[in-house]
Formats: structure tokens, sequence, C-alpha cells
């Protein structure tokens, strides 16, 4: 039986089953890396379907954030082949990445305190419409867009797509920043231990708003320490251990206790 503490597994249910018979979203194929002479990532083969969660769990220096920052672009395996809906792709940097639909969600970065919802969900993106001879922000369809975007993803809470952004929760924020990736057709989503300090309300919102994106048919990359909130989510969990992919287990084969047993090497489980 799987215990998931105060999250409620039945308003996370995942619906029906990822088709693994089409090309990976995204694939590392025997990628290794290093930091200088500090190898940290050994030999990894990771796909992630459309439609598919993968969480990604391991302890404190394990590899977790570099393997999601090589997904990202933001560091170049020094060997091994990245591949992209079945072709090699080779990312420069994180924008070359977020070109083919590849979002990251970090804790603080995803979304600007200076601007209010909608110029934030519109950022680099924004819509226009023509007056005359001159195209003008359509400052009211984006409102307008905003605001059911995320009222679709349950943040009925929010009356104004004028609100700033800093008077937002943390929880709300992740949710606008993964709401974000949905609305403008990301491929893949990123997620680097985006419910940290979150509130247990705050938390199912996010991670309902990750079943969301799942169901829609992103692949998602989720990292957590967690393990109460891993499990609920994702189709399969893959547990990295010293840079080494040690286990892939699919999803409802393994509790909460086994998997931090699994996590703190604990001898009386088989490997
Ligand atoms: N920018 C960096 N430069 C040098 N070493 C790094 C850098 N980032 C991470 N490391 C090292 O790589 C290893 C893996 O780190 P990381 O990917 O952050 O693990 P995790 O996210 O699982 O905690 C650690 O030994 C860490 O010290
Ligand atoms: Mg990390």
């Amino acid at each position: 039986m799987t215990s998931v503490s105060k999250i409620e597994t039945d308003e996370l249910h995942l619906q029906g089953d990822v088709d693994r018979s089409v090309d990976p979203v995204f694939e590392l194929d025997h990628v290794c890396h290093s930091y200088g002479r500090n190898q940290v990532i050994f030999d990894v083969c990771l796909s992630v379907w459309p439609g598919e969660v993968v969480g990604l769990v391991g302890d404190n220096g394990a590899g977790k954030s570099t393997l999601l920052k090589i997904f990202a672009g933001y560091q170049q395996p020094t060997s091994g082949q990245l591949k992209f809906l079945g072709k090699p792709v080779d990312f420069k940097t994180p924008a070359d990445a977020r070109a083919l639909g590849i979002e990251a969600v970090y804790q603080d970065l995803a979304i600007v305190d200076q601007l209010n919802l909608w110029q934030n969900f519109y950022l680099g993106k924004e819509l226009t419409k023509k007056v005359g001879p001159v195209n003008v922000l359509d400052r009211k369809e984006m409102r307008r867009k905003t605001l059911s975007a995320l009222s679709e993803l349950g943040l009925t809470r929010i009356r104004s797509a004028d609100e700033p952004v800093w008077a937002l929760s943390g929880g709300e924020r992740q949710s606008v920043a993964i709401t974000r990736a949905n609305h403008f057709g990301a491929k893949l989503l990123l997620l680097d231990e985006p419910t940290a300090a979150l509130s247990v309300r705050e938390t199912r919102n996010v991670l309902s708003s990750i079943r969301e994106a799942r169901n829609q048919g992103l692949g998602v990359m989720y990292i957590d320490h967690n393990m109460s909130h891993v499990i609920p989510v994702a189709d399969r969990i893959v547990l990295l251990e010293h840079g080494r992919i040690v286990r892939i287990i699919d999803r409802g084969d393994v509790s909460v206790e086994e998997l931090q047993d699994l996590i703190a090497q604990k001898p009386n489980l088989e490997k």
C-alpha cells in the first residue's frame, strides 16, 4: 500500500498509460558529465516520452540537478548524445533547448516579480493586434487568456490578471510557470524541486498542474526530495546514485518508505 501522507492521491490520478511506441520526446544516450576533472554523471541512458512524468530521485549530490541542466541546455555533456523526438541535438545554450519547446521551471527564476500576471504569462510571446497600419499590444486579450488558462488549472482564487506577481504564494508562482509552459505548447517540462518550502495545499496545486501538463501530452522530468510528492505523479521513478542510474521503478511498484530506504541505501532491501 502506497502511503502519500497528506497529499490526496485521488485528486492526482493519471489518465491512461504512456505510449512508448512513439519516439521519446527527449533521450540521453550514454551521457557522461564532468565539472573540470570531477566526473559527476556516468553513462546515463534515459528517455522521457510524451505524456510521461519521470520522477528523478537520489541523495544530495547524486547529480539530479546536473542531469536536468543537461536536458535544459545549461550544461553540455562531456560525452554521449542527446536526442529530441528521435533526432540528435546539440544544445550550446538554454535558448537552443527553449526553441524546441523545453521549459525549465526553477524555484524563483521562472517569473518576474516586477511584472503583473498577464505580463509574466506573455513575457516574450506578447499578443498584438492591428490598429490601422500599426501593431499594438492586445492587452485585453492577454488578460482574458491568462485568467482562463489559470482557472482551467484550478487557480480560481486569482480574480484579476493585473495582480502583481509578488503577491502570489510560492505555490501559485510555480503553478503559473507550469501553466505558461503548457499554454505555449512546450514539449518537455523540467522541474527542479518546485515544491520546496511550499505548504501542503500549495504543493497539491503544483502537483495537480504537473499532472495536468502530463495529461495534455507534455513529457515532464520532476525532481523532488519528498517521496510522498513524487510517487503520486510519476509514471516512472529513476533513482540516481553517485551519478549513475541504479534503479528505474514503474508507477505503483514502490512505497514512500521503500523509496526512502532505497535512497538511504538500507542494506535489508535487495537492489
Ligand atoms: N557548477 C558546478 N561546478 C562544479 N561542481 C558542481 C557544480 N554543480 C554541481 N557540482 C557537483 O556535482 C555533483 C552533483 O551535483 P548536483 O547535480 O547538484 O546533485 P543533486 O541535484 O542530486 O544534489 C556534486 O558533487 C556537486 O558538488
Ligand atoms: Mg539539486
